[in-house]
């Protein structure tokens, strides 16, 4: 069976529908030889008749009767995958994976929840992790998309920047350098610094601008999310350097401010990651198409 094409058994099941050689040749636009020869292929590769003939007229055999039960199986099937190829082409339904470095949870939620009231039937669902296991995820292809503030360099891949993510000082409210202009570099490392936890994104960042600065930090304790860097922030505990994205309550209701230190903001950001060459899924792609058309739109840029 395994050298019978589609073909043939598409020629079989015409003839056994429409009871004859002549039939099945009109009906598929054939010359009766080539039906024959079809025919003749495929009762070889079974290694039984499929038809007998009494007088003018055919008769599938026992074996001919078997084929045709399997072959409208497979027919059955393939049209049932026609009609799923054509719902997701719809994007009535499917499912999406996005996986996110932590700091982006304070917009990815906002973002996919948007697209699934567009596409209600679409299941959706976010991983959030720090960079290092994103890496891995993105290495073990686990996921359709991933969201990182800077595409890693040890792995190849395809990335598009679509928003901005400004890393900016953040201090309590009532710190002594939230009224001063232009600090210097040097005198924001002067206070006890909060930093992320080894593998974070935003530590590989504000680390690379200190050295590239030739400046020394004070680290006053390492903390494995943005949340628990903000409550130290304001128990006074220290400063640290945090998206923009982390703050913007705590700016808004006044609890934190963002200084103004020398070499600050560190402009990165937001990517769209994926391994180079992957093609995305329907809804994958249709999610990629959303992100641009919703970063395009006026303001999007810092929302
Ligand atoms: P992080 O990543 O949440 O792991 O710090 C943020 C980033 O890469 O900007």
């Amino acid at each position: 069976m395994r050298h019978s094409t589609f073909r043939q058994l598409e020629v079989f099941d015409a003839i056994m529908r429409l009871g004859s050689f002549r039939k099945a040749a009109e009906y598929l636009f054939l010359t009766q030889p080539s039906v024959s020869m079809q025919m003749k292929k495929l009762t070889e590769a079974i290694g039984y008749p499929l038809f007998e003939q009494v007088g003018k007229k055919i008769f599938p055999t026992d074996v001919g009767r078997e084929l045709h039960k399997t072959t409208r199986e497979i027919f059955d099937d393939l049209a049932r995958f026609d009609m799923t190829l054509a719902d997701l082409k719809g994007l009535k339904r499917g499912s999406l994976s996005i996986a996110v470095v932590t700091t982006a949870k304070y917009f990815a939620p906002g973002l996919l929840g948007r697209f699934c009231e567009r596409f209600p039937a679409i299941e959706a669902s976010l991983k959030v992790c720090n960079r290092a296991h994103i890496i891995e995820r993105l290495v073990a292809n686990e996921d359709d998309f991933y969201i990182l503030g800077q595409p890693p360099e040890e792995i190849e891949v395809d990335a598009e920047a679509f928003l901005d993510n400004p890393l900016v000082p953040v201090a309590p409210r009532d710190h002594p350098l939230a009224s001063e202009k232009r600090v210097p570099l040097r005198r924001f490392a002067e206070e006890p610094f909060l930093l992320r936890e080894p593998g974070s994104g935003t530590r590989v960042a504000v680390e690379q601008l200190f050295a590239e600065q030739g400046v020394k930090m004070r680290v006053r304790m390492e903390l494995e999310s943005n949340e628990a860097i903000k409550q130290a922030i304001m128990v006074h505990f220290g400063v640290s350097i945090l998206s923009r994205h982390t703050i913007a309550m705590e700016v808004a209701s006044g609890h934190l401010s963002v200084l103004d230190v020398e070499h600050l903001p560190i402009a990165r950001s937001w990517y769209i990651v994926n391994r180079k060459g992957k093609s995305p899924s329907l809804v994958a792609s249709a999610f990629r198409d959303y992100l641009r058309e919703y970063t395009a739109r006026p303001g999007a840029a810092t929302a």
